[in-house]
């Protein structure tokens, strides 16, 4: 039988490399995109290498419209959806609540409620996050550690998370969450922290920016490769039961550590080129995320294969190759 798949949040860093993964698999990939979404703009970056693909199918609709999500569900019949789309910036949270709760609560809901409507026995993913143990610093954390959520991003976030344990339990769904720790790549949007750094050093190091503006450096992160965890993503859905997963690399690094690493492999000193700027300081903030996946190694039989130092120097020389090329073009 032909199988399909359903991903909301297509464009981004995850929606990405899971297509590419499951049209490797030879399913038919259903993609939810935005009206706003040019198909030739830098939005549609991450897709480049399947746009073309003959089993890639691109929708319209919004995570905040659920007659959008309840047509192509009806329409295209997918075995598996993947729930990845949201405002998906902790920072930006607080400046928009309310839309970030529209989307990564409400949307979710709308979601589930298709599903069940429509064909309850379709396997749904929901992209949880360790965000939601937010100020418990009792690590390492795993699936059953207390949330303790500290943005608007964390409560929508766990919001959906009850949402689909309640589904699972009513009504039978199999839906499952994935606590995902950070993951990164050289797809990563350029607001989040590593890319931010990665892309900075690159320019310094080619003459074309002068400083990086940073907020706190203290915060701890476990920090894994996005294209290791969307493969946990699909390992959950070929589970004869539906459940929740932590997916973490093990280890917690600090943001300076990060920095300080990047900067060195690029033959920089940091403390000539960084400023630190309230304005990239959060309301409140997550000091410390360390995650423990041995439930997934033990069930999924999944692990990660890219270490810490090897995921930022991917990274570095992905956005200097990148920034080399644009500034060739420029001359
Ligand atoms: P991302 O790169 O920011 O991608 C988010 C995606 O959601 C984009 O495709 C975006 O579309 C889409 N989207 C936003 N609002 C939408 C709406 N109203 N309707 C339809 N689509 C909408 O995020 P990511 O890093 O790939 O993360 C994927 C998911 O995992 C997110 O739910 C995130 O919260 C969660 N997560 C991420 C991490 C991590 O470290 N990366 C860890 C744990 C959990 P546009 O292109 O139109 O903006
Ligand atoms: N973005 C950003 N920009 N973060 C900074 C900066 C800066 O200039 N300076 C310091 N930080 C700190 C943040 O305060 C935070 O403690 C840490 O760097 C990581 O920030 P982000 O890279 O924005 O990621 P995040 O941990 O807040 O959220 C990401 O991971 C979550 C999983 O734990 C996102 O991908 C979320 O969607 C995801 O759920």
């Amino acid at each position: 039988m032909e199988k399909v798949a359903f991903i909301t949040g297509i464009t981004g860093q995850d929606g990405s490399y899971l297509s590419e993964l499951l049209l490797g698999k030879g399913y038919t990939v259903v993609g939810l995109v935005r009206r706003t979404v040019a198909s030739d703009s830098a939005k549609m970056v991450n897709l480049s290498r399947i746009r073309e693909h003959e089993r890639l199918i691109m929708e319209y609709g919004d995570m905040s419209d659920m007659s959008s999500l309840t047509r192509i569900i009806s329409h295209h019949k997918p075995q598996e959806v993947y729930n990845l789309a949201a405002q998906s910036h902790v920072g930006t949270s607080f400046k928009t609540p309310m839309s970030t709760v529209e989307i990564n609560l409400n949307g979710c809901l709308n979601l589930l409620e298709a599903i069940r409507i429509i064909d309850p026995k379709i396997k749904f993913y929901q992209a949880s996050t360790s965000e939601m143990f937010g100020d418990n610093i009792k690590c390492p954390q795993n699936e059953n550690t207390v949330l303790s959520p500290v943005s608007p991003y964390a409560c929508a976030k766990v919001g959906a998370h009850n949402l689909v344990q309640t589904y699972r339990k009513s009504y039978n769904m199999h839906a499952s969450s994935g606590i995902l720790f950070n993951h990164e790549s050289p797809r990563r949007g350029e607001n989040f922290v590593t890319r931010k750094i990665t892309m900075a050093a690159a320019r310094i190091k080619l003459g074309i920016q002068k400083e990086l503006r940073l907020g706190n450096l203290d915060a701890e992160r476990d920090w894994g490769f996005a294209g290791d965890y969307v493969y946990a993503m699909w390992l959950m859905l070929q589970q004869e039961h539906a459940d929740d997963y932590v997916i973490s690399s093990g280890s917690a690094h600090s943001v300076r550590d990060f920095l300080n690493y990047v900067f060195e492999h690029a033959g920089l000193d940091p403390d000539e080129y960084v400023i630190i700027d309230p304005k990239f300081y959060r309301p409140c903030e997550v000091p410390r995320l360390w995650g423990d996946s041995s439930k997934a190694k033990r069930i999924l039989g999944w692990e990660p294969s890219v270490a810490y130092k090897e995921l930022a120097i991917m990274m570095y020389e992905e956005d200097y190759e990148r920034e080399s090329k644009k500034s060739q073009t420029k001359d």
